[in-house]
This record gives C-alpha cells, structure tokens and sequence, in this order.
C-alpha cells in the first residue's frame, strides 16, 4: 500500500459520527445571535497581510509570532485570517454597510488559523462563532453582547463559566497608563524576551500578554490600566456593570485582562472556564472604538467577541450536557435479487422526498450481512423486498426496536410507512405521559 498522508499538526477531523455535534452547536449559537439582530457575513480565509498588520497590530503575538502568511503566485502577501474581528470591518468598509441604520449587526462561524504551540484547547486551524456590533456607543451595547454569549452557554445547559471584566480605557487615558508601564518594564529590561524588549518602547502593553512565564511574573506586579482610566471611560464601564446587574449576569472585576489584540478600546471581557486545563477561555471580546476609523472608515465606534468552538465543545463534554441525538435512518430496505435492487431504489427515493431518511443495499449483499449493516446504523426500521413480495405488491414493515411487523402496499409505501412511524411516535407518547401520571 501507498505511505498514507496524516493531518498538519495542530488540526482537527471532525468525523461522521461527531459532526452533528457541531451542526447543532453552530445552530444554536446562530439562533440565538438572531434573538439579538444579528445576520451571518461568510468572509474568505485569507486576505491581504496588510489588513491583520493593521487591525489586529504589528506588535502582537499574533501579528509578530503566529500568523500563516504566505506569498501567492503574483506576489501578493496573503494571511489566512487569524480570527475574524479584521475581516468584518474590512467587508463593512467594502460594501459600504455603515451607511445603513446603525448598529449593524453581524455574526459569523469561520475557521481560524494561528501557528501556536498544539496543546489540548490550543489548535492551529480552529473555528470561531463570532458576533460584531458596528455602530453603539453606549455601555447597553457592551451589556448586550456579553448578554448574548451569557445566554448561549445558558442555552447549552453550561455552569460555572465566569465572566471576568476590565476597561482598558481610551487612547487620550493609555498614554498616561503606557508612560507608567515602560517605566515599571523599564526597571526589568534585562530580563525580558528580546520580542518584550522590542515591545518595550513601541507598545508596552503587549507585555502583559506576552506568553513567557519570566515576562509574566514581571507583568504581574506591573500598574493596573484601570487604575488610569478617564471619568468618561469610568463612568462607561460603570454603565456597563450597572446593566449587566440589571439583567442578572454575575461577572467580576479582573483588572489583568488586557487581550492579546490591540484594537481593543474601554471594556474588555473574558468568560474562562476552569474545566478544560491551561486554555480556560473559552469566549473573549470587548469594545473595539477606534478599528472602523483606522482601517479608513468613518468613526464608528463598536464592539463584538469570538467563543473558540473546539473550547466550546471540549466543555460542554467535560460538563456532560446533553447534546440533541443524531438522525437515525428511518427506514432500510432491503433487496433480494436484481428486481428488487432496481424497486428498492425507486422506493428509497420516493421516501426521500417525503422527508424520510431511507437506505438501501449499495453493495449486493446478503440478508444477513444487510441485516447486520442496518442494524449497525440503528435504523428505525427494515423492509425486505424478494420476488415474493414485488409479485404481491405487499411487504412487511419490521420494527427494529420492538420486532413488531406491519404489512404494507408497496404502491402506497410512503403514505402508509408515515403512519406507521406517527403511530409509533404517539404510542412513545402516550407511555411518557403515562409515566407522568406516576
Ligand atoms: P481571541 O481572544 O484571540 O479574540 O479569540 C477568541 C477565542 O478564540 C478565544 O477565547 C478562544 O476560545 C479561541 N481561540 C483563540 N486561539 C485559539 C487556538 N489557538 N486554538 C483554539 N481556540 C482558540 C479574537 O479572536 C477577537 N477577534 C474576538 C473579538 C471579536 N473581539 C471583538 N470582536
């Protein structure tokens, strides 16, 4: 045999078995976004270098250490996108969307691709749910989006993730806060990454972020950016907390959380779980004020966050909450000789279009081994289709979980196989409400 090819580290399959897992996670969290106005925009996967350089900023971990970025075939430096906050703005700008009433509101499901050190809830290729709000100013915005993620890890059935909050503050309030971390950093020179080093004097909060533990045992001593803030940022964030009172989401004050991306402006909030190891975050976001304007649009000020799915997953599994039971195929037939083969097809299409999941041999097997086929996919039913039964016009419906046997006319098979499944689904009901009445 060939030498097979195995996956890129830091990749993920998502198999058959397990992807409506994902189906209903992404559904979920795109209906539960649509509660709250926003529409699904598909950006591509890559884009010009230029766009993450500029948004995401030239001294982050991201940007300097961890991006795919490549030259095409006509020299162009492309990125596949690392997150999706840079995409959104630029297809905002492109088509022109702040011109309609604001806030403009979109969501989005997209992989991402970040060149990190693999570990259990760190990947190079993952996928974000994503939401963005172009167009708020007021702090009822910054409470909303928090509110949106809230209520999706609610609706999952998910406990014990903690909202931690911060304001970072606004350009005019950093510059005294920046000042008084190069000095704190300055006293520690020596001793910092040559990356922090550079940082140093360029963006000193990109410190505080930074992933070597001697540069973070420095940062943990380092002034608290929320100990500078302005009375407007202060009295925003207070708007914020009084909001998120106001609609009974617990957070706390966490004065350390900076993000790791630089256009963040005032709030920045993170919901971290303690449940999945070293990469409890499963959800971060904030306001992001200055990015529209920046990237050569009007000032509009906005806000969103990205929950990393494969985090999400990760801790729904450790929690052990429900998911919805994948879709078993209702019915197998099962041919018996070449007639039956070419009737079957006709049969399972017919089913097909009324909404039914139907099988059939592809493989010209025996009885037993199709038997066994079907029962391995947990079908509902099995129907077994020989001379006999194309002669008679009649065959049995068996039903897999009961043994039960119903006879039906194969010229009226999908009307009469929706009755027998309704009846199945209103005995199932009736035990249940039976049951009720214990
Ligand atoms: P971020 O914090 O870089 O923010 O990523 C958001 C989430 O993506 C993280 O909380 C985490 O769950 C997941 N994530 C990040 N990196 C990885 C990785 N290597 N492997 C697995 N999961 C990962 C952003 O990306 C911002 N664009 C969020 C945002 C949107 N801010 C405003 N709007």
């Amino acid at each position: 045999m060939a030498k097979t090819i195995s996956a890129i580290r830091g990749t993920q399959d998502v198999l058959p078995g397990e992807s409506y897992q994902w189906q209903y996670i992404e559904k979920t969290l795109l209906e539960t976004a649509s509660l709250y106005g926003y529409k699904e925009v598909r950006v591509p996967v890559f884009e010009q270098t230029d766009l993450f350089q500029r948004s995401v900023g030239d001294t982050t971990d991201v940007v300097q250490k961890e991006m795919y970025t490549f030259d095409d075939k006509g020299g162009r430096s492309l990125t596949l996108r690392p997150e999706g906050t840079a995409g959104s703005v630029r297809c905002l700008l492109e088509h022109g969307l702040y011109n309609e009433a604001l806030p403009v509101k979109a969501c989005y499901v997209l992989s991402c691709y970040r060149y990190e050190k693999p570990q259990a809830g760190r990947l190079r290729e993952f996928h974000q749910f994503g939401i963005e709000c172009f167009g708020a100013p007021e702090s009822s915005a910054d409470a909303e989006i928090i509110a949106v993620a809230h209520h999706a890890f609610e609706r999952f059935g998910l406990k014990n993730i903690h909202l931690e909050i911060n304001s970072i503050g606004c350009p005019e309030c950093r510059a005294k806060y920046l000042e008084a971390l190069r000095e704190h950093f300055r006293k520690s020179e020596a001793d910092l990454c040559e990356t922090c080093k550079g940082r140093l004097e360029r963006n000193p909060m990109r410190i505080l972020d930074c992933k070597s533990p001697i540069c973070g045992e420095i940062a943990a001593t380092a002034p608290k950016m929320i100990d500078y803030i302005c009375d407007d940022c202060r009295a925003h964030f207070e708007g914020v907390k009084t909001k998120l009172d106001a609609m009974g989401i617990s957070y706390t004050v966490n004065p350390t959380i900076v993000r790791g991306l630089d256009y963040y402006t005032r709030t920045v909030f993170e919901f971290v779980s303690t449940e999945i190891g070293a990469q409890g975050t499963v959800c971060g976001g904030g306001r992001y004020d200055g990015l529209v304007e920046e990237m050569g649009g009007p000032h509009l000020p906005s806000l969103g966050f990205a929950m990393g799915l494969e985090r999400l997953l990760m801790l729904m599994k450790a929690q052990g909450v429900p998911f919805p039971e994948d879709k078993k195929p209702e019915l197998y037939v099962v041919p018996m000789g070449d007639a039956a083969q070419i009737a079957a097809a006709k049969y399972c299409e017919q089913l097909r279009r009324e909404g039914f999941a139907a099988l059939t041999d592809l493989n010209g097997r025996g009885l037993k081994a199709q038997m066994k086929y079907a029962n391995k996919l947990n079908v509902g039913y099995t129907l077994v289709l020989g001379d006999d039964e194309l002669s008679a016009g009649k065959a049995n419906v068996k039903n897999m979980a009961t043994g039960e046997q119903t006879q039906v006319a194969l010229d009226n098979l999908t009307e009469e196989f929706y009755k027998i499944v309704m009846e199945s689904a209103f005995d199932a009901m009736e035990v249940s409400v039976n049951d009720l009445g214990k």
